[in-house]
């Protein structure tokens, strides 16, 4: 970072509110150039929603009860972000901070699509839903429903692709395919393929296709990453370079005064002065402490709603879903209240592991928030039995579950803004000496990277500021 120095300037005093990812990247761009940073932090840990379950962590929650972690040696659970996207600056933190990766399977044939009461392999589920698709197109286009839109030699062309796309017999017609799977995987014999598929209307009916689409978006495409033995190796690591001394934790916001020549921060733990503010606490949060940056501020800071997400972790003594299913990594979708459940994409044939046996939101994380951590894990192994059978209730040695809305000092698995509109913008723009940063000021609302290009912005706007005072 050749251009990111103060040029000789003297050390301005910075204060940030959070010590979430976006707070802990804005301490560490500063810190590389000379800035004197100080992170209050409510909670009492750094990282945020980045949050790693161990054996011997308690979880507490917002009018809930305390959760004691009790998983094994070696046993985790990315209790926030899980994933990482090739294309994100999150990844090259992971590089600049010496944090190894591997490989998140975020898609896996062999993983499972529930809905309404049926599961098959997502495989079966593709092979089908690509295979009418094909089947419907190649029929339309003999009918010449494309004769005015494209050439014949074209539609000849689509016709190859679709005979491939959806693996058609000679009459262009779908009848299942090699694709489907087997119950018995071919080997010296030719394997028992996986019963035949259903008419396309029982396909439709039963809302598999719903369920394929997962990782189309650019966000969720294959391949994707996760750091080597949980997601908190990277606020490990920024912390250690940030300096653990600078961040005072149990330290609660409730004040934010902008000066002429500074910045006033009121916390549970008495007053710091600064020259600037990083702000990076969610907005919904924020709103609520009282400032002098004017009306307009609140207005745009209450503006994004925060959206309740949540999670549960079970341990299982036992990898049946490897040993008997032969899932190796990989998401189940379901139309369930548990909406999916994740498989690990580490640890094979190791004799424990942690599946994601929920990741909901909206009303089905708000349902289960309301739960009692008991029942919240009855509940989701009631669900999961569904898809895999009474295994799945067996051989559970722990489980944790976390309710995002109910973290009391973040409350919400992340926010929805109505609309990216003049709130936003606004927001992106220092109020006074007050900066705001973190995943909800960008487009990257709910990844570490959103948080992570947030704080870039802020801290190389406070900068150039920096470099043009007198
Ligand atoms: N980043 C979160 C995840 O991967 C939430 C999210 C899901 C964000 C899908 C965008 C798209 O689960």
């Amino acid at each position: 970072q050749g251009d990111f120095s103060l040029r000789g300037k003297g050390a301005a005093k910075v204060v940030i509110l959070g010590a979430g990812v976006a707070g802990l990247i804005a301490a560490y761009e500063l810190g590389k150039a000379g800035y004197d940073c100080t992170l209050l932090e409510a909670g009492s840990r750094a990282g945020g929603r980045n949050l790693t379950l161990r054996g011997g962590d308690r979880l507490t929650e917002l009018n809930g009860p305390a959760q004691d972690v009790k998983f094994g040696e070696g046993v985790y659970f990315n209790a926030g972000p899980g994933r990482i996207a090739p294309w994100m600056v999150t990844l090259d933190y992971c590089r600049e901070l010496g944090i190894p990766i591997e490989t998140f399977i975020n898609n896996n044939a062999a993983a499972y699509v529930h809905t309404n009461g049926q599961t098959v392999r997502a495989r079966t589920a593709r092979a089908d839903m690509y295979g009418y698709v094909a089947e419907l197109l190649a029929k339309a286009t003999n009918l010449g429903a494309l004769d005015r839109t494209i050439t014949k030699a074209d539609q000849e062309t689509l016709l190859d692709f679709l005979r491939r796309f959806g693996d058609l017999g000679p009459k262009l017609e779908y009848e299942g395919s090699d694709r489907r799977g087997f119950t018995k995987f071919p080997a010296i014999g030719g394997g028992t393929p996986v019963e035949a598929p259903g008419t396309l209307h029982q396909i439709l009916a039963a809302g598999t296709g719903r369920s394929i689409i997962g990782d189309f978006g650019y966000e969720q495409a294959t391949p994707m990453f996760q750091p080597v033995g949980g997601m908190d190796a990277i606020v490990v690591k920024l912390k250690e370079a940030v300096g653990e001394d600078r961040i005072k934790t149990g330290a609660k916001v409730t004040k934010i005064t902008t000066l002429a020549d500074g910045v006033e921060i009121a916390h549970t733990g008495g007053v710091v002065k600064a020259d600037y503010c990083i702000a990076a606490l969610p907005p919904h949060i924020l709103a609520k402490i009282p400032h002098n940056l004017g009306a307009q501020i609140t207005t745009a800071l209450a503006t994004p709603a925060p959206v309740a997400a949540g999670k549960i972790g079970l341990e299982y003594g036992r990898r049946w879903w490897e040993l008997e299913d032969r899932v190796y990594g990989g998401v189940t979708e379901t139309d369930l209240d548990i909406t999916h459940i994740w498989y690990p994409s580490h640890g094979y044939h190791s004799e424990r592991g942690l599946l994601v046996g929920y990741y909901n939101t909206e009303h089905e994380a708000e349902l289960y928030g309301s739960l009692s951590p008991e029942d919240r894990r009855n509940r989701a192994l009631t669900q999961g039995k569904k898809i895999h059978g009474e295994k799945y209730r067996q051989n559970v040695l722990a489980s944790a579950s976390i309710a995002w809305h109910r973290q009391e000092h973040i409350q919400g698995g992340w926010v929805r803004w109505p609309s990216f509109d003049s709130s936003f913008t606004l927001l992106q723009r220092p109020a006074g000496r007050v900066y705001f940063a973190g995943d909800w000021l960008t487009h990257l609302i709910a990844w570490q990277a959103g948080a992570m290009e947030s704080a870039r912005g802020a801290v190389t706007q406070l900068h150039q500021r920096v470099l043009q005072s007198p």
